[in-house]
């Protein structure tokens, strides 16, 4: 099931998300709707605040193949080694639409996360897979790519959002 996708701003996708103790079948469902939105959009990568869930748990496809899709779902994901070396990327957010701006982030990370079974997992992302989860953790953590802009910069992009969601709550009446 696709699931609608908040709009920056909103008060959940500024939340400090909470652990997922126990993968239960309502989580498992959540992960794979999650999937669907995320292609659906289409991105590459979904966090749970973005469809108004404040736990945390994302999902990501660097692939950019349909042919070859590589569907990850992470619950608890934690980074736990990133390189010094860093890397720039335009980044983009499917709660911040048609907005793109470059960030900085260390060209790798390791990150360990609980797969859908509960067994614990571990991986070294680079490229856009790093820049990708790194992005997703962070709106666990309350955080978007906007926050790492300058204030006027930030602002235009908020004020350009709110008239977005003015302009598609007139379209929905
Ligand atoms: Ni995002």
């Amino acid at each position: 099931m696709i699931r609608p996708i908040l709009i920056h701003p909103d008060p959940r996708l500024k939340k400090l998300c909470d652990p997922v103790q126990e993968i239960t079948s309502d989580l498992r469902t959540l992960a794979a709707d999650m999937l669907a939105t995320m292609y659906d959009a289409p991105g590459i990568g979904l966090a749970a605040p973005q469809v108004g869930v404040t736990r945390r748990l994302i999902v990501m496809d660097c692939m950019k193949a349909p042919d070859a899709p590589r569907p990850l779902i992470l619950f608890n994901p934690e980074v736990v080694w990133t390189s010094d070396t860093l890397h720039t990327y335009e980044e983009g957010c499917l709660s911040i639409p048609e907005q793109y701006a470059d960030v900085q982030r260390p060209d790798k990370a390791t990150v360990r996360w609980m797969d859908p079974e509960g067994a614990t997992q571990e991986e070294t992302f680079d490229g856009l897979w790093a820049t990708c989860v790194q992005h997703e953790i962070d709106h666990l953590n309350g955080k978007l790519f906007i926050d790492y802009l300058g204030l006027m910069k930030r602002q235009l992009i908020t004020r350009k959002m709110e008239k977005l969601k003015r302009e598609r709550a007139r379209e929905a009446r």
